[in-house]
């Protein structure tokens, strides 16, 4: 056995490294001199493992990333054999070079998993390549695939199912040395979803139940030929399997989710500062290790063996040894100040870096707080405009991602899969990009941001020669709304068996050109993420709006939308006296416009004028904050499912009796043109109750308009996942429909049939809306009237478009529908993965379709939901149609018997280039200022 340990047999491409170290070793330290020194004949005092010992301790200065010659490969290690050379030819590229502001106008060549050439690919060089499948983009936008730093993909698997939720271990609040990877589930049904949304790359992290989850992995979304979990990582350590490391090699990043703030201090029924002090005993157990560790290797090093022992180690705490070793990225859930302080205090007191603040409500309110943080300036990892639902969330802005750039942090958007639907990251990015975060950062946010904070970013993110080929062809601009992917790559397989695309208009080529919104965003900070809502009146009884492009309106008779206006030039005039339209058309057309001295001049830059929008499908009016009780009216009584008190008799519930006003969603979504909602009493049974009509502006319940319809519809529930069997509901719902009585039950129901009123009835899976079908025809059979029948959710409706149109029924649906649960698995995609949406396919039917909002902040976004089902429909859907779905196709499902007269003022172009402006109310008389 050779006792030199530093000049221990090696490899021979390895001696040269070893030397290097050894030179580095006898210019930094003198005990190793003294080491180098030691005659061989002293050997017998040294342990037998020393070679180990001494390899194993100057590897502990290493540090993380791809060896030096990374780039010199040929072929990726993720190079599925048998895949043929792609050109994409004639593309406009979007690289992520020249701080994400070069665009190149030419060909990818892409070949053994790798970006081969970038630009022009001639004849000569394609000469090389044997079978090249061409893809002739025609001009359309590449980006580089989406990478996702916050996803859960595979480990809280779509459909939910007992048996896969992994994402949370409760067995302790620091768990360092739990992984993902465990967990990973290659059947989620999401992998295909997002994959469609242009999502090649995912870290994949534990849950937030703990403030220490455990190592997060870092995941390509392809399905792979071994079909294993491991098969799909990206650069595991090479510790994974316990295998040989080469000392000398640089290891690789690994990932750690961290939490602190409500989620650990719920989950274990403790508060902040238990989280906190369960943090400080977790890394000081990691210090002990890590100094006993560098104590042993600095005696090892300077030849101190006597009595020196094993190498202190500790397989439950290597991994946190490893984040003070400056080896792992921690990906830490953070919402509000008051964490990031603690946890900016925990970097500094224990000498490690925070890779990301992930969520992150408040960091846009503290940026010199993040720039404390031990280390590299954590990156700040956001949602868009998904806010509010706890009180972490609260203060959330839309404009954090812009004051964050501002402020020189890193931003990246990311979804928190399942969370948000990571199929649609993109569209975080398009709205933090709306809301003023630069182009070249927007893209950045989804693509080499956070390839380059999970430290993967020498190989993906970016379009480069040499680079993993994961690329995405876009159907219009990738900021604009709606945008889609053609096809994607992954390791340069293409993704989309049979792409389908749905046409787009010209203008969404472009980069879009976003409204102002500085003042909003000075208000953010000034008020600390609560600036006032609450729209002001216009004091000038006449208001002109000058350079109208359209005007769309309800018809009072039959409530279609319909454009009945419409300027090439975009030069219209609209004069309204009194919240009341007095005269509109060309400006000849209005000479009184002119002539009022007293009037407020509006500029619409070839913006509308269109009806106000309707919200359902939240707990709109009736909650704050979803999370919290002591915000929220709160769930009813369900009889089918619970014991209903004596005192409340057979009441049916009306939502109109806990209505809360001036939430701030509701302000929102008044500010982007929802101007009124039906809301329906709370429940996690059969039996919600009766819905209500109120106005999203008033102040309070007294104001006139404010509930201008106390009772809109009838709700019930049937599900799956209820605890009662289906058969149960559907049996109570026909004794119900057939049923008499003098109880308040027994009468709406009578309503119900008499088509007084309509039903709506929460259902997804087609089965179910099956037997509703045949239910409706049974009760109209026996008591000769006509059921006026919604079905809301819907997920799977429409597999029985056709009947549902013939049944004259009409159907409330969410524009992106997911898999979520067993009873929504047969989604309709829409494009690239059918040519059809839900939304177009009901359409197509004759169906009543009418859009459904679930959740609270995404109120405030239904004027996108409604364009983005226009764009996605292939024509089935012009414009006017889509304001339908959102207006009066909603009015009429749901029984609202006054057609709202507001009108929305919005100026300059459509979807991510429009603003709200101006609220024109005939009711209230008057104009209201966004
Ligand atoms: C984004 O692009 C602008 C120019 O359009 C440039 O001034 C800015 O530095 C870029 N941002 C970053 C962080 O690279
Ligand atoms: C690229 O595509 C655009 C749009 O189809 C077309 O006008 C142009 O001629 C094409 N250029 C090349 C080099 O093929
Ligand atoms: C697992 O072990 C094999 C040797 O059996 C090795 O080639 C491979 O790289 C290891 N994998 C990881 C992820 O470390
Ligand atoms: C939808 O209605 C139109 C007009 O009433 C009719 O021509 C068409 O056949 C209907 N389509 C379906 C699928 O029922």
């Amino acid at each position: 056995m050779d006792k030199t340990p530093m000049y221990a047999p090696q490899p021979a491409r390895k001696r040269v490294r070893t030397l290097q170290l050894a030179l580095v070793f006898l210019a930094a330290s003198s005990y190793a001199l003294t080491y180098l020194l030691w005659p061989t004949s002293h050997t017998t005092a040294l342990p037998l493992n020393v070679e180990h010992i001494v390899a194993q301790c100057s590897a502990l200065h290493l540090t993380p990333g791809p060896p030096d010659n990374f780039h010199d490969r040929s072929q990726s290690d993720r190079f599925a054999q048998g895949t043929k050379p792609t050109l994409i030819r004639n593309a406009s590229i979007w690289t992520g070079l020249d701080s994400g502001n070069e665009v190149v106008y030419g060909d990818i060549l892409i070949d053994k998993g790798l970006i081969k050439k970038v630009g022009t690919v001639d004849a000569s060089l394609l000469n090389a390549y044997r079978g090249v499948v061409v893809l002739d983009a025609a001009g359309s936008w590449v980006s580089p695939g989406i990478v996702d730093l916050h996803s859960h993909l595979g480990v809280d698997s779509a459909p939910a199912l007992r048996g896969a939720d992994d994402t949370n271990s409760l067995k302790g609040l620091t768990l360092p040395w739990l992984r993902s990877l465990d967990g990973l589930n290659t059947h989620d049904d999401a992998y295909q979803l997002s994959i469609s949304g242009g999502v090649t790359t995912a870290n994949v992290l534990p849950g937030s139940a703990d403030a220490i989850g455990g190592q997060a992995f870092v995941i390509k979304l392809r399905p792979t030929a071994e079909r294993s979990s491991s098969a799909m990582l990206l650069e595991p350590p090479f510790t994974l399997n316990g295998t040989y490391v080469d000392p000398f090699q640089r290891p690789r990043w690994r990932q750690m989710k961290h939490a602190c703030g409500e989620n650990p201090s719920r989950v274990y029924s403790g508060t902040r500062m238990d989280t906190q002090w369960a943090f400080r005993q977790a890394y000081n157990t990691a210090r002990i290790i890590k100094e006993k560790q560098d104590a042993y290797c600095a005696k090892a090093l300077a030849g101190q063996w006597t009595g020196l022992g094993d190498f202190p180690e500790d397989l439950q705490w290597e991994a946190l040894v490893d984040v003070l070793r400056g080896r792992v990225k921690v990906q830490n859930h953070c919402y509000e100040g008051v964490d990031i302080d603690g946890m900016v205090r925990l970097t500094n007191e224990f000498k490690f870096s925070i890779a990301a603040f992930h969520h992150a409500h408040e960091a846009y309110m503290v940026p010199d707080l993040i720039k404390k943080a031990y280390g590299l300036t954590p990156a700040v990892a956001i949602f868009a405009t998904t806010a509010r639902y706890k009180r972490e969330a609260y203060r959330g802005s839309e404009f954090a991602a812009r004051i964050l750039a501002d402020n020189g942090l890193d931003v990246v958007m990311k979804s928190d899969h399942p969370v948000l639907n990571s199929r649609h990251l993109i569209y975080e990015a398009q709205q933090a990009h709306y809301f003023g975060l630069p182009a070249n950062l927007s893209l950045a946010s989804v693509t080499s941001t956070p390839a380059r904070i999970m430290g993967q970013d020498h190989r993906i993110g970016r379009i480069i020669e040499g680079f993993d080929a994961d690329i995405v062809v876009w159907d219009s601009h990738p900021l604009s709304l709606g945008a889609a992917p053609t096809q994607v790559f992954i390791d340069g397989i293409a993704q989309i068996k049979k792409p389908y695309t749905s046409k787009k208009p010209k203008s969404a080529q472009r980069v879009p050109s976003t409204p102002n919104f500085d003042k909003e965003m000075a208000d953010a900070i000034k008020y600390e993420g609560l600036p006032p809502l609450e729209p002001e009146t216009a004091k000038a009884d006449v208001v002109v709006f000058w350079n109208v492009g359209s005007i769309f309106m309800k018809n009072t008779a039959t409530r279609k939308v319909s454009e009945v206006f419409t300027l090439a030039a975009a030069n219209g005039v609209v004069v309204v006296e009194k919240g009341r339209i007095v005269c509109s058309g060309a400006e000849a057309a209005c000479p009184t416009a002119l002539s009022r001295p007293d009037a407020l001049h509006l500029d619409l830059e070839g913006g509308s004028i269109s009806p106000g929008l309707l919200s359902y499908g939240s707990p709109l009016g009736l909650s704050h904050i979803t999370a919290e009780a002591s915000t929220s009216d709160g769930l009813v009584f369900d009889p089918l499912s619970m014991l209903v008190p004596d005192i409340i008799g057979g009441t049916v519930i009306k939502a109109a009796d806990g209505l809360l006003f001036a939430t701030r969603d509701a302000l929102l979504g008044y500010r982007n043109g929802v101007t009124s909602a039906v809301t329906a009493p709370s429940s996690r049974g059969f039996l919600s109750g009766l819905s209500t009509v109120f106005s999203t502006a008033a102040a309070h319940k007294l104001i006139d308009g404010a509930v201008p319809q106390e009772v809109a519809a009838l709700h019930v529930a049937l599900s799956l996942s209820s605890g009662v069997s289906v058969s149960t509901q559907i049996a109570t719902l026909r004794g119900l429909l057939l049923g008499e009585g003098t109880t308040d039950l027994a009468k709406r129901f009578a309503d119900v049939v008499a088509g007084k009123i309509p039903l709506v009835v929460d259902v997804e899976s087609a089965d179910i809306i099956a037997s509703v079908l045949v239910l409706k025809q049974e009760v109209e059979a026996a008591t000769g009237k006509t059921i006026r029948l919604t079905l809301a959710g819907a997920t799977e409706a429409h597999l029985l478009a056709e009947e549902i149109g013939q049944a004259g029924v009409g159907v409330i649906l969410q524009q992106r529908p997911f898999p979520s649960a067993w009873e929504r698995k047969r989604i309709l995609p829409g494009p690239p993965l059918t040519q059809s949406s839900a939304i177009a396919a009901l359409v197509a039917h004759n169906v009543t379709v009418g859009i459904a909002v679930d959740e609270l902040d995404r109120v405030r976004n239904t004027r996108f939901d409604m364009a983005w089902a226009g764009l996605e429909s292939n024509g089935v859907l012009g414009k006017a149609e889509a304001l339908a779905l959102a207006s009066s196709n909603l009015e009429i499902l749901l029984g609202v018997e006054e057609i709202n007269s507001d009108l929305v003022a919005t100026k300059g172009g459509a979807g991510f280039e429009g603003k709200v402006l101006a609220i024109i109310s005939p009711c209230r008389g008057s104009v209201h200022l966004i």
